[in-house]
């Protein structure tokens, strides 16, 4: 904590490296490069309305005569950016890329570190002003740091993340990690530009109100269960609250994010045109699954914990029912009957 109070996300990873008697300060820096990355998509995020509808109405280019990017490529390219240039990692396997970025630059190959990130997640909702996201997991490669690294290194189960975390550009932005030690929450400040510490230690509601599922798709649900489920949450029963109020953003960070905080339930399963699910295991599911886990809840694929999956595929997709400890394991019971 400085003079003011506030205790500013560097601060806070600073302090939070003496927990970890040994470490080189590695990882402490990766994370302060995805907060400064963060604050520079927040900055575009805010201004995509006047860029596409004011200063862009003519076509692809700007006022500086620049194309205008489309905003998950723009993020993912400062995403990138901020991580090769202090070489605090050796890779990275981004949504917006097939392959995994292998850096190579000597001071990334020595790096202990990879990362797996969707840089933009509810890419959908940019045009319409509605909450959008990052999502990253970082991990300890396995190969040896002093060569490039490898596939082995990405293809990890999300058991092994060494920290996971969400920014989300909403009514305010704010980022929300865990390195292992419970979930933290830090809340940008644009007038003096810094994420401050704004939820310690969160803790998410063991039952909450609300579930979270594209409803859309319920004659396409490959499971009985979920769509027994779904009838349960809409049935009348003043005792329990229900029914559920039904919220969907159509960002999984977002949806996510008030589940941690007011308790709740999301849901991705299984569909006939995505009998896998949808969502991506590896920067999507794996690092939701352990910021969630670390405040209480449980993600789970339907068969299996969620962070237990082993990958075969970077982009590899599953199913997904994550939030509040009992409403996953109530609909787990119901998926499983
Ligand atoms: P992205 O924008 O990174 O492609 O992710 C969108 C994801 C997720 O955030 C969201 O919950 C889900 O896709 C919405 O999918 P449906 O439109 O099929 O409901
Ligand atoms: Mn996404
Ligand atoms: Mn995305």
């Amino acid at each position: 904590m400085n003079v003011s109070g506030i205790t500013t996300l560097d601060e806070f990873i600073i302090k939070k490296q003496a927990d970890f008697p040994y470490s080189t300060g590695e990882l402490s820096r990766l994370l302060r490069d995805i907060g400064f990355a963060a604050k520079i998509v927040h900055r575009e995020v805010n201004k995509a309305g006047l860029i596409r509808n004011i200063l862009g109405k003519t076509g692809n280019t700007n006022v500086q005569g620049e194309e205008v990017q489309k905003l998950d490529s723009y993020a993912n390219e400062k995403f990138l950016n901020a991580l090769e240039l202090d070489g605090e990692c050796a890779g990275v396997v981004s949504e917006e890329n097939e392959e995994p970025i292998i850096f190579d630059h000597k001071n990334s190959i020595s790096s202990k570190y990879i990362i797996a990130m969707d840089p933009l997640d509810g890419s959908s909702n940019i045009d319409v002003n509605v909450s959008v996201g990052t999502i990253f997991s970082i991990y300890r490669r396995k190969s040896d740091p002093n060569s490039k690294c490898t596939m082995e290194d990405f293809l990890q189960s999300g058991i092994n993340q060494a920290a996971a975390g969400y920014v989300i550009y909403g009514s305010s932005t704010m980022l929300v990690y865990t390195t292992g030690r419970g979930v933290n929450g830090f809340t940008l400040d644009p007038s003096i530009g810094e994420f401050c510490l704004s939820h310690e230690n969160i803790q998410m509601p063991q039952q909450g109100n609300t579930y979270s599922i594209n409803f859309g798709n319920y004659a396409r649900f490959l499971s009985p269960g979920v769509k027994k489920y779904l009838d349960y949450c809409n049935e009348v029963d003043p005792e329990t609250g229900r029914p559920y109020s039904m919220r969907y953003v159509g960002s999984m960070v977002a949806d996510i994010h008030r589940s941690i905080l007011k308790g709740g339930i999301f849901m991705y399963p299984p569909t006939d045109d995505a009998p896998e699910g949808k969502l991506r295991l590896l920067y999507e599911c794996n690092p939701l699954a352990y910021i969630v886990e670390q405040a209480g809840g449980v993600a789970s694929s339907g068969t299996k914990r969620i962070l237990d999956i082993e990958p075969k595929d970077i982009h590899q997709r599953v199913s997904i029912y994550i939030g509040s400890y009992n409403m996953v394991n109530r609909v787990l019971n119901f998926v499983n009957e």
